[in-house]
């Protein structure tokens, strides 16, 4: 891959969660497109080293459950070791599977606040002290359009991305604060065509395609999303042209949330 070395995050080191696939592997690409070094992780080890192999010489690939605090003082500390410094984390790895009030688990319920929610909280506390020591940095949340407009049928996915939402703002608050030169903002995508949304379509009850020209009628844009939606906006959180934004809620869902 053809890395811009005046690119838009250039001289930037960035780590993003559930890089194997989806939105994660977009935004790993584009980030080292536009010129930062980028440490892929996930759980998914083989599709992970071989987006990590494909960008080349600018990425690294680790293995990161984002639910194992343990796991995350190992990799941030591989970043520092490999890169230097720590510029940018995108929380972006996580789950989505339906469930009402009635027929959702306690067991399910907590399996998702843990991977979507204890997840950004365990990213968040140990990359705000890394970026400390290099001066600062930008933390980019993936929350969901679902974290603002609520669906019945994803009781435990729309309270873990709203938890993720707020617990932005709060990380923002303390970095302005303190004066750490640390921002951290969240994204919130409507429907986008990724492996977690082909795995919907998969699911629908009747025609695939009626399923997805549902999902495009939710979108007063006519359309459901492409992972590059997503990534040009993570880019933009991620360099410097947002230096002024913080704790901001930024919706790439073709107005969803808005009708
Ligand atoms: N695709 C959409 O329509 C959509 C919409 C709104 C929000 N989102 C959010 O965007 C993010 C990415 O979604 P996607 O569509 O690319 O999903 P995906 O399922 O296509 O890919 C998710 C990646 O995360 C990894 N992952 C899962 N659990 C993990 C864990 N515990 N630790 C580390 N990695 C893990 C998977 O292995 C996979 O590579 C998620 O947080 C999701 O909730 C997606």
């Amino acid at each position: 891959m053809k890395r811009d070395e005046g690119g838009r995050v250039a001289g930037k080191v960035a780590l993003v969660t559930g890089g194997a696939a989806g939105l994660g592997e977009a935004i790993a690409r584009l980030l080292a497109r536009e010129g930062a070094r980028v440490m892929v992780t996930d759980i998914d080890e083989e599709s992970g080293a071989r987006v990590a192999a494909d960008i080349g010489e600018a990425a690294r690939f680790r293995r990161l459950d984002v639910t194992d605090e343990a796991q995350w003082v190992s990799v941030i500390g591989d970043v520092m070791a490999e890169f230097g410094r720590l510029d940018v984390l995108v929380n972006n790895a996580g789950i989505s599977e339906p469930g009402n009030i009635e027929d959702e688990s306690y067991d399910h319920w907590k399996r998702v606040m843990t991977v979507n929610a204890d997840s950004v909280f365990l990213g968040c506390k140990h990359a705000v002290r890394a970026m400390k020591e290099g001066g600062g940095g930008s933390i980019v949340n993936i929350a969901s359009a679902l974290a603002l407009k609520a669906g019945a049928m994803f009781v435990a996915y729309c309270a873990s991305k709203a938890a993720v939402t707020i617990l932005t703002k709060s990380v923002a608050l303390h970095c302005a604060e303190n004066g750490y030169n640390i921002r951290c903002n969240s994204v919130h995508p409507g429907a986008i065509e990724t492996p977690m949304f082909e795995r919907y379509l998969d699911m629908a009850v009747g025609d695939r395609e009626a399923t997805r020209k549902f999902f495009e009628s939710q979108h007063p844009l006519g359309r459901v999303g492409k992972p590059d939606d997503i990534a040009y906006a993570v880019v933009y959180l991620a360099s410097d042209e947002s230096g002024f934004v913080t704790g901001e809620e930024l919706c790439v869902d073709g107005g969803n949330v808005i009708s």
